[in-house]
């Protein structure tokens, strides 16, 4: 196997590369750097893995088909990772074409240039973000009903993958739930260059006191504390996830798999603050604010069918997210 991840310098790219060359599996990063600190992360993962061979860098973007193409061709590709795309909900409502074209447009690009190298092995990075609200386990097959332009997006994607089967496409869909953390090194975590949006990395910002507090939207939902629920993932558990799923394309029986990846536990907002004062000896200032619109009251993975088909299962804890999210932030 030899594995092309696109977006491959970003936050979920560069730790699906650092477990991928943990187990030996030569990477190709494909990236265009527009919202990673490419140069640095590739650095980060030389220092981490001194293997030659073990990853290699191809600077690119996935709207440029024939650049694909070559490269997968010329380095030998046998299945992708596919990580490169928008994902702010707030930027995909201020800016929907951009969206559909990196995350659309790019996604089919990239499916025609797998076409034309004659690789058909895939594994997509969507999200739950993509299901229809609910107060319950979310699983595989609930209604989809993307509330968001970035969340639509992530279904068009699907459909397009989905219907690639038919001329022999292999294709994992994993619905990322709440990825953070970052590497246990501290040096691969969730560093956007833009849109600063998600709630750790805004934790981090009061912690280093860019930030005189966190704002917490929302203290009356319908959930014990009234702050939203959410299902956050170690990102390296994540990452664990894409290499299962590698190995699995072969031999999945529908060549079309959706397949959540999260932890089946809930945390309110609330929790993360107290966990991550906590473990981190630290206060975290917060004020309460009105609810941000398009957040939904709780959001958690129904796991059983990630362990069916991958045999995986998240194992760290929130304390440890908590923790290898610290190391990347300070
Ligand atoms: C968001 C996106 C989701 C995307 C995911 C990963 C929305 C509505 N959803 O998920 O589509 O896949 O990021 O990029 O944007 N919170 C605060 N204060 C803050 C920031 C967040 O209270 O300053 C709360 C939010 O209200 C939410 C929780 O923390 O309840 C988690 O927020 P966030 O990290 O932004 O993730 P999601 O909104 O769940």
């Amino acid at each position: 196997m030899r594995v092309l991840i696109t977006g491959g310098t970003g936050y979920i790219g560069s730790n699906v590369a650092s477990v991928l060359a943990d187990n030996h599996v030569p990477v190709v990063l494909y990236d265009n750097y527009e919202n990673s600190y490419g140069p640095e992360v590739l650095d980060a993962l030389e220092h981490l893995h001194r293997q030659p061979d073990a990853i290699t860098p191809v600077y690119g973007d996935i709207n440029e088909t024939l650049h694909l193409e070559n490269t997968l061709k010329q380095m030998g590709i046998t299945h992708v990772v596919h990580c490169a795309g928008k994902k702010s909900v707030q930027e995909s409502e201020q800016n929907p074409l951009a969206y559909y074209d990196t995350n659309v447009r790019g996604t089919l690009s990239l499916l025609q240039a797998m076409s034309a190298a004659n690789v058909k092995n895939i594994v997509f990075s969507s999200s739950a973000t993509v299901y229809a609200p609910s107060h319950y386990a979310l699983s595989e097959d609930n209604v989809c009903l993307a509330v968001s332009t970035y969340g639509r997006t992530k279904l068009v994607c699907e459909q397009l993958l989905k219907d690639a089967t038919k001329v022999g496409f292999r294709v994992i869909s994993l619905r990322y739930f709440n990825p953070v953390g970052a590497h246990p090194s501290g040096l691969l975590g969730d560093r956007p260059k833009a849109n600063v949006s998600n709630l750790f990395p805004i934790i981090g910002q009061v912690l280093r006191k860019e930030r005189e507090f966190l704002n917490v939207y929302g203290n009356k939902y319908a959930t014990p504390d009234g702050t939203c629920i959410r299902d956050y993932v170690h990102v390296q558990d994540l990452a664990r996830g894409h290499f299962n799923a590698l190995e699995m394309l072969d031999s999945i029986f529908d060549p079309f798999q959706v397949i959540n990846l999260g932890t089946g536990r809930g945390y309110s907002v609330l929790d993360i603050v107290n966990t991550y004062a906590r473990v981190t000896n630290q206060e975290i200032p917060i004020r309460f604010q009105e609810p941000r619109p398009g957040d939904v009251p709780s959001s958690v993975a129904h796991v059983r069918y990630a362990y069916d088909v991958l045999g995986w299962e998240a194992k760290s804890s929130l304390e440890d997210m908590c923790l290898d999210a610290w190391l990347a932030e300070r």
